[in-house]
């Protein structure tokens, strides 16, 4: 089976803790090793081959992560621009043998339950063989509009919607056989191209000329501009999930978050007594539930609660906690600046 390893993303939500050329996948937050190199240590038991889809601005970077866990991938995709995952995963797809297994992961999420994820995977690996597209689906606890929603019996896809609005959101988690789409899937390469030519036939068709009109150098594979900006932009959720008649589910309580915002990250980090992250550099009297990471100077809270605190050389975050999804906000104003 191959790892496809997404890393495309810019993770605006995180700012700024994470930056266009620094995205949330090589932060080192939760250990000294970032989510990246979690990933693919995670997968790598699983996985004969590592395959890194990245934008060609963080191939360094990805290098430099690498190296330091001492693994080498097997092939890297460079995009000269994202066209989102749709894109992303046929490239990568058309890279190996139609008949390979393929497990396409995200780089910045975490799986804390590792038994329950050997387990699901290998699940997955059987529907995957039957030719099935595989999802993992996640017991939601809150009606979350940034993700895909399975309905399910617990096997058998009923249908799919990517970012239903709020109140369709509600309902689901009323409705209880509804799943999050966790963002991970297997399936055959040939099985997942198959259905993107059925579904995207614009995006399979553009691909296609953009991966034949690649560079190959030793294991990297250089996407030309102008074939990549010639492919529509669009996630595998929207362009196939959606559509195709061919996903299945395994449940997978595998203790999985994307860390999409502060308040998940609140919840992944240590706390001392009084709910505040942990750290050498934070002193807080009389303060409580904040989350506080400075990467240098000394910070210190005097009777403030549920604040969110991210002190960087060149910028400094303060916001109040359950109001962090406004932060992608701040990137949008600050990019419109420049
Ligand atoms: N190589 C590459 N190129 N990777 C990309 C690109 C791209 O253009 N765009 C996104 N990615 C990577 C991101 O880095 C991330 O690891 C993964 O693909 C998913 O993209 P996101 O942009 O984070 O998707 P999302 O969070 O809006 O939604 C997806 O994930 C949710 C769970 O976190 C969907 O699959 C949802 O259905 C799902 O619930
Ligand atoms: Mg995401």
């Amino acid at each position: 089976m191959i790892n496809v390893v997404l890393c495309g993303g810019n993770g605006t939500r995180l700012w700024p803790l994470s930056r266009t050329l620094y995205p949330k996948q090589f932060i080192k937050i939760l250990s000294d090793q970032s989510l990246f190199q979690m990933t693919i240590l995670r997968n790598k038991p699983f996985c004969s081959k590592t395959v890194v889809v990245s934008n060609e601005e963080q191939y360094f970077l990805a290098l430099d992560h690498l190296r330091e866990i001492k693994v080498e991938a097997d092939r890297f995709i460079l995009e000269p621009i994202g066209r989102n995952t749709a894109p992303a995963i046929a490239l990568a797809c058309l890279s190996v043998h139609k008949d390979e297994l393929v497990m396409v992961t995200p780089s910045d999420h975490i799986v804390k339950n590792e038994t329950e994820y050997a387990r699901c995977i290998n699940k997955a690996e059987m529907l995957a063989n039957n030719n099935h597209l595989v999802t993992f689906g996640i017991t939601p606890y809150y009606p979350e509009t940034g993700y895909g929603y399975i309905e399910s019996d617990g096997v058998e896809v009923i249908s799919f919607k990517e970012k239903p609005d709020k109140m369709t959101a509600e309902k689901y988690i009323d409705r209880g056989n509804f799943y999050w789409n966790s963002g991970m899937f297997m399936f055959k390469a040939g099985v997942f191209l198959n259905e993107l030519e059925q579904h995207a036939p614009e995006i399979y068709k553009r691909s296609l000329i953009a991966f034949e009109e690649s560079q190959l150098h030793y294991d990297t594979v250089r996407v030309q501009k102008e074939h990549m900006e010639s492919i529509p932009s669009n996630s595998i959720d929207y362009a196939v999930m959606e559509n195709s008649q061919s996903v299945k589910m395994v449940p997978s309580d595998i203790g999985w978050s994307d860390l999409g915002s502060f308040e998940s990250l609140y919840e992944e980090l240590p706390k001392d007594e009084n709910f505040n992250t942990i750290s050498d550099n934070y002193l807080g009297i009389d303060s409580a539930h904040n989350l506080i990471f400075s990467e240098d100077r000394t910070i210190a809270t005097v009777d403030v609660d549920d604040l969110i605190v991210v002190d960087t050389p060149d910028a400094l975050l303060i916001a109040k906690q359950g109001s962090s999804q406004k932060v992608k906000e701040i990137v949008g104003e600050l990019t419109n600046k420049n």
